[in-house]
């Protein structure tokens, strides 16, 4: 998937991988802070349960779908996936929310003309979400079926986005791609199920036991993720909030990340590991971060013994031009945290596939 995402470890995971390890019998892979899902899939390739969450209802959907099996995405209701993408793309265009927020529609509602999408593109967006929607509401899909649909619509919205990598801002000008009219795509579905359960919510929220492989991917800048991905989270979540200025952001304060401000990342890192129950803790981490790796070594080494692993340059995504060339290559580390038994470990029972899998909300 095309999916530009700030800190996605999908040019990492091959390194990542030699760390996961085959799974344990009744354990669980947790991706706490999953963001795309790619680290969550290769546990999953691997044999491993996968437990996902993130704050960002999008992530969440992002993530789960990349899970979903063939046979769970039979659309059976609408004659199969491809004839529910086609029935999509044919959607007749609406002039609704994105239209007149983040096309240049907007210039009349609210005075300012934003260019994220084409107006044609924008009510065709309009258009799809609305009949995946509708088709839920109907019963035509399932929860797994609805989730595929917004996350191949997130692939499709972003392949067309008048933007720099994120949706912090429009750029000015009309890029090619934007021209082009907004197609969504089938995607490779799995041959077998995952066993999989996924929640929205903070991070300290997550269950874990003390077999489980808790996977820490913490966002290490200042950039939030709830502000720069705020398009994709109205059309996750399908509704139509007040948004406010020139970026149209829906309000986002709410999920802001500690791990976003300098000055108390390190200390909720310290208190996350902390009140893990896993034994195993692995974490990734930026030299670019606003922790210091020695700092990070030695809050950790408090808790357990903790291990540094650089795993060499990532070209990852920069905002500007100017950001991509005064910057060095960043350093990944993914850093091991083992430590002695802490409790005596209860294995959850209730495994939960992902056709039937909780979209669990930590928020009101
Ligand atoms: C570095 S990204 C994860 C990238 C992911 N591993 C991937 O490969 O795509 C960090 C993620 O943490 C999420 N996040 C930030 N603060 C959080 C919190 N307090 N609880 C849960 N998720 C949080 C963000 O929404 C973002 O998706």
């Amino acid at each position: 998937m095309t999916f530009r995402y700030i800190g996605s470890k999908s040019r990492l995971i091959d390194q990542i991988i030699g760390y996961i390890g085959p799974p344990k019998k009744g354990a669980f892979f947790v991706d706490a802070f999953c963001g795309t899902g790619v680290v969550a899939e290769a546990a999953a390739a691997l044999g491993w349960n996968v437990r996902i969450n993130d704050n960002l209802h999008s992530a969440v959907i992002s993530a789960g779908a990349r899970l979903i099996s063939q046979e769970q995405a039979a659309f059976k209701k609408l004659g199969g996936y491809s004839k529910a993408i086609s029935t999509l793309n044919a959607a007749t265009p609406r002039h609704g929310f994105m239209w007149r927020e983040y096309s240049p529609a907007s210039l009349e509602s609210c005075g300012i003309e934003r260019r994220y999408f084409t107006e044609e593109n924008a009510a065709r967006i309009d258009a799809m979400r609305s009949q995946i929607g509708d088709w839920s509401q109907a019963g035509t899909i399932d929860e797994a079926e609805q989730r595929l649909l917004i996350a191949d619509l997130f692939g499709a919205l972003n392949r067309v986005a008048n933007i720099a990598g994120t949706f912090g801002c429009f750029l000015s000008k009309w890029t090619n791609q934007s021209q082009d009219k907004i197609a969504m795509r089938c995607r490779e579905l799995k041959s077998s199920s995952v066993c999989v359960e996924a929640t929205v919510g903070d991070v300290f929220d997550v269950s874990n036991c003390a077999q489980d492989l808790v996977y820490l991917d913490p966002p290490y800048t200042k950039r939030q993720y709830a502000s720069y991905y705020h398009i994709l989270e109205t059309v996750a979540l399908g509704d139509e909030p007040e948004v406010e200025g020139v970026a149209g952001l829906r309000p986002w304060k709410d999920r802001a990340s500690d791990f976003c401000y300098k000055t108390r990342a390190l200390q909720t890192l310290s208190r996350l590991v902390h009140g893990l129950k896993a034994e195993k803790v692995l974490l990734s981490y930026s030299s670019e971060g606003h922790i210091s790796m020695p700092d990070m070594k030695a809050e950790l080494s408090k808790i357990g013994k903790s291990t540094m692993h650089p795993l060499g340059a990532i070209g990852r995504y920069r905002p500007n031009k100017v950001a991509s060339s005064a910057a060095s290559d960043v350093n990944e580390f993914l850093v091991v945290v083992e430590r002695p038994f802490v409790q005596p470990s209860k294995v959850e029972s209730k495994f939960v596939k992902a056709t039937e899998s909780l979209l669990v909300e930590g928020y009101a």
